[in-house]
């Protein structure tokens, strides 16, 4: 009973993920550079976006990791790399975490180094959710560090030091977790980021953090499937 119970939420959620993926796609033209989040929200955005492109629709791809990279290649997307196009037209990707000023928890996927930099060439940065990732503080969800493997004993620490706790992520096989990058992953449970820009500073302070996932300032729109609908929150009005 608890087990189909809880495939019927995980439905209910993919389902919204579904609807705000495909309400993200009037945020791509003809034309446009297009960045590829990693994930499960990602991946209905880019089969999507590859049946506009079966249609006819022009558009040149920067996939944020390996797997999106062959999710696209496999849908015959066209693509092309941030060495040709520093400059990105719009990037959909999904989230971990928004809270109410947009910011993010992001790498729940292990792709969030890759997806912090195309986010940040991105002149625009829709975030695609279900509605269980709308919290009031960040930090329920284990914030993802990615760091340089010598560095990981020394980082887990200190982060221990201003966590709950911190736990290496592990791969299938029972190794280490590698990133697209080379990297590893502590799992940091904070459980409440009470200031998130803060511990975004203090984690980039320590040597050997490569990235974190708190995405601030970057996400431009989050469209959160939520039943039926699909609500939509700006970041422009937040600043008005
Ligand atoms: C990938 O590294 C992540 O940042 C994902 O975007 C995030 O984990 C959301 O994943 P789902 O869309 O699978 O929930």
């Amino acid at each position: 009973m608890a087990k189909a119970q809880s495939k019927n939420v995980q439905s209910k959620n993919d389902q919204e993920k579904e609807a705000a993926a495909r309400a993200s796609l009037r945020f791509v033209h003809e034309g446009d550079v297009v960045g590829l989040g990693t994930g499960s929200s990602a991946e209905h955005a880019i089969r999507l976006l590859a049946q506009r492109v079966q249609g006819g629709l022009k558009i040149l791809a920067i996939p944020t990791s390996a797997r999106s990279k062959q999710l696209a290649t496999d849908l015959h997307i066209p693509l092309t790399t941030i060495d040709d196009y520093q400059e990105i037209d719009v990037t959909i990707d999904g989230a971990d975490e928004f809270d109410p000023k947009l910011r993010l928890i992001k790498g729940g996927g292990g792709a969030l180094l890759r997806e912090k930099i195309v986010a940040s060439a991105s002149k625009r940065v829709v975030i695609v959710a279900d509605s269980s990732k709308q919290v009031s503080t960040l930090g329920k969800f284990p914030l993802p560090v990615e760091v340089i493997p010598f560095a990981q004993a020394v980082i887990a620490r200190k982060i221990a030091s201003l966590a709950d706790s911190v736990t290496l992520r592990k791969a299938a096989d029972g190794s280490s977790f590698t990133t697209d990058e080379g990297h590893h992953i502590l799992d940091c449970h904070f459980r409440r980021i009470s200031d998130p820009a803060a511990l975004a500073h203090t984690l980039k302070d320590m040597p050997g953090v490569v990235e974190h996932g708190l995405f601030i300032d970057l996400a431009s729109v989050v469209l959160m499937g939520k039943g039926t609908e699909v609500l939509e929150f700006r970041r422009e009005a937040l600043e008005e």
